[in-house]
């Protein structure tokens, strides 16, 4: 492992000092080792939504939040994103290295050839309302793949999954709609099999753009992993138990739905039609974010991470220019809005103090929007690219030899020890 021991820090408390380990990673993070402290000294430690709390090592993903630095496995996703598709940064993700064109060949070929459902799961659907949020959909699909491949069958099940996953996606759109499934073409790459899933009707032959497969091609890149966030630490936590790739998974999609997260991408949309419904005054939603005795927040501003830019933002915002130039949307009443509000949030002080900037999903709702995408799918189209990063940290923490199962401490605050009332005498 790529560790530097950097000799000990030490900790004084009351009258005792105690010396732990000071470690530093390959890109110069430095971490106290408090993994002996209970034992030693019989302290815990309190980390409130583990601002400062490392759960592992890893090699996968690199972030600075200071600089807005994003990498997978030491690639700038900036280049990525420019030079890479998205099956590629799989590969990469996955397997710790670039793919030659043999072994990319071979990757694509077996999530091409895996993109196929069991039948009998097409029942599934069928038992949801129309109104089925797609999310419980998906999360509830992806568990049940559990119940058709065997556990044993190690990689092969991440290949299915994100194969299949495309499919499931579509299939649960279709299905709110209620127009018949389009299965998948062996002929289309990942993002364009998807479009033409989601768009193609049995009526008529459906053309992708380029434009728009190149923009959720970029999507899916982007939003691929972004180290120990929410869901991911869900997905290690969950499988930490030794629970299957599938059952983990599904827990990674139920946590990436919810606002604060990966919903945030559509809640965006719903904040922004607010917004034009009221007479698009904007003002007065920057001034109900600043105030304290409101709890509206402006969504997708903020991040608990990047504290001067999220990269992936100024990614999306050029790619966002250019689908909504290429669509001629320029028009739209919520796309309008939005652009005022970025603007007047990022001159606005308040936010700048507070180091509140737009963040990737700000823009991603506004390319999904752009590109014809329901609100309801914009959470699903991030679980589709979010799963390459689940997967890829769920196989490394099963070869970690620190693994072991997920198990938090607290810090009690209830009632000291008190007997029991018989319930006549309460
Ligand atoms: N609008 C207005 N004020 C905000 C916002 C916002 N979007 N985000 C944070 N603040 C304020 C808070 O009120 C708080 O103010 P205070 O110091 O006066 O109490 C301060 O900024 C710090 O906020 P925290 O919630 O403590 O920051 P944290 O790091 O815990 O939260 C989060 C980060 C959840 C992303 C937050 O900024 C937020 O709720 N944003 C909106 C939801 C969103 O866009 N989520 C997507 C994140 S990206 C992703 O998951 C892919």
């Amino acid at each position: 492992m790529n560790i530097t021991d950097l000799g000990t820090a030490k900790l004084s408390y009351q009258d005792n000092e105690i010396e732990l380990p000071l470690l530093e990673g390959t890109m110069g993070e430095k971490a106290i080792d408090i993994s002996k402290l209970r034992g030693a000294t019989g302290l815990g430690t309190l980390d409130s939504g583990y601002g400062n709390t490392g759960s592992c090592t890893s090699e996968i993903t690199f972030i600075d939040g200071e600089e807005g630095v994003l990498m997978y496995r030491g690639y700038p996703i900036e280049q990525l994103a420019e030079k890479a598709d998205f099956v590629e940064v799989c590969y990469l993700l996955i397997y710790g290295h670039l793919p030659s064109v043999e072994e990319l060949t071979d990757f694509r070929n077996s999530l091409t050839h895996h993109s196929l459902i069991h039948e009998d799961m097409k029942k599934f659907f069928e038992g949801y309302p129309p109104t089925a949020h797609p999310m419980a959909i998906l999360s509830a699909m992806v568990a049940s793949l559990s119940a058709y491949y065997p556990e044993e069958d190690g990689d092969t099940n991440i290949i299915r999954l994100l194969a299949k996953l495309n499919t499931i996606a579509a299939f649960s759109y279709k299905k709110s709609i209620g127009q018949p499934y389009i299965y998948p073409r062996n002929d289309l790459d990942y993002a364009g099999d998807f479009l033409h899933m989601m768009h193609a009707v049995p009526a008529e032959p459906y053309e992708l753009d380029d434009t728009l497969v190149e923009a959720l091609n970029l999507l899916l890149i982007l939003h691929a992993d972004h180290e120990q966030n929410c869901s991911t630490s869900t997905v290690r936590m969950v499988g930490s138990s030794g629970a299957n790739l599938f059952a983990s998974i599904a827990s990674g999609i139920c946590a990436l739905w919810g606002p604060l997260h990966g919903g945030a991408n559509q809640k965006v949309i719903q904040m922004l039609e607010r917004i034009e419904k009221d007479g698009s005054d904007y003002k007065k939603y920057v001034a109900m974010a600043k105030d304290k005795d409101s709890d509206f927040r402006l969504m997708g501003f903020g991040h608990r991470v990047y504290k001067n830019f999220d990269p992936r933002a100024t990614v999306m915002k050029q790619s966002a220019d250019e689908v909504l130039d290429l669509l001629g949307v320029e028009n739209n009443p919520v796309l309008a809005t939005a652009k005022a509000l970025e603007e007047a949030a990022l001159s606005d002080p308040y936010f700048a103090e507070k180091k509140l900037f737009p963040n990737v999903d700000f823009y991603s709702g506004i390319i999904l929007e752009a590109m014809g995408f329901p609100t309801s799918m914009f959470t699903p189209i991030f679980a589709l690219s979010r799963t390459v990063g689940w997967v890829s940290q769920w196989k490394e923490m099963l070869t970690d030899p620190q693994n072991k199962i997920g198990r938090p401490r607290q810090l009690y605050l209830g009632e000291t020890a008190r007997d029991y009332v018989d319930i006549e005498k309460r």
